[in-house]
C-alpha cells in the first residue's frame, strides 16, 4: 500500500493513445479483475467516441479514470461511466476530483442540459453527494451489478448569468 500522504493528485483529459492505455489498465484492474466484469462488457466499443480523464499521481503514477458519452437515443444528455480508482488510492478525493474535472468541461462546454448515469447502487451515496439524484425505475443488472439511473441538470455559462 503506497503512502498516500506523498499524493498529489492532476486530473487531465487522454490524448494520446499510451494515455488511452492507462486508463483501459486501470479499468481492468477495477473492474474486471476487481468486479469479476468481463472483457467484452469492460471494452463495449464506446471508447472511440468517448471523452476520457486520467487521474494522475504525481508519486505513484495514472490511479483513476473516467469516460463520458453523448446519449444516443436522449439529445441534450450526456452519460458518464467506468469511474474507476485503483484501490490503493480511494478514500483521498480522487473519484470526486475525477467527476469535478468531467463536470468543469461539460459545463463549459455547454453542449448537453443533462447529464446521467447507470450507477451501482452501493455508489448512490458517492453520486448523490455530487448532485445527482435518482430516477424513476426499478433496479436493474447489469453484469450481475444492481444499478439504477441517476441524473444531473448541468448549469451551463449561459444559464449562470441570467
Ligand atoms: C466509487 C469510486 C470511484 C470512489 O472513488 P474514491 O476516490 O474512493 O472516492 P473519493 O475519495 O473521491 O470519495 C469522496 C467522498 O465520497 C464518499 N464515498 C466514496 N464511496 C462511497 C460510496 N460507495 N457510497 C457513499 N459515499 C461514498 C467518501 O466517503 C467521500 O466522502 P467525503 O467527501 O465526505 O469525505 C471508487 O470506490 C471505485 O473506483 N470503486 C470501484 C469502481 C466503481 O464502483 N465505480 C463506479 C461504478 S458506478
Ligand atoms: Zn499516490
Amino acid at each position: 500500500m503506497p503512502e498516500k500522504t506523498q499524493c498529489t493528485i492532476q486530473v487531465f483529459k487522454v490524448h494520446t493513445l499510451r494515455e488511452m492505455q492507462e486508463a483501459w489498465r486501470i479499468r481492468n484492474v477495477v473492474f474486471v479483475q476487481g468486479q469479476g466484469i468481463s472483457l467484452e462488457g469492460e471494452l463495449d466499443g464506446l471508447d472511440d467516441q468517448a471523452d476520457h480523464w486520467l487521474a494522475f499521481c504525481t508519486t505513484h503514477g495514472p490511479v483513476g479514470t473516467i469516460r463520458l458519452v453523448e446519449h444516443a437515443a436522449q439529445e441534450g444528455t450526456c452519460k458518464f461511466g467506468r469511474l474507476a480508482v485503483l484501490p490503493s488510492h480511494r478514500g483521498t478525493g480522487v473519484g470526486k476530483a475525477l467527476m469535478r474535472a468531467m463536470h468543469d468541461v461539460t459545463e463549459v462546454q455547454g453542449r448537453y442540459r443533462t447529464i446521467m448515469c447507470h450507477a451501482q447502487q452501493d455508489k448512490i451515496g458517492f453520486y448523490q453527494s455530487l448532485g445527482y439524484e435518482l430516477l424513476p425505475g426499478d433496479t436493474f443488472y447489469q453484469e450481475r451489478i444492481p444499478h439504477r439511473k441517476m441524473r444531473k441538470l448541468i448549469l451551463s455559462q449561459v444559464d449562470k448569468s441570467i
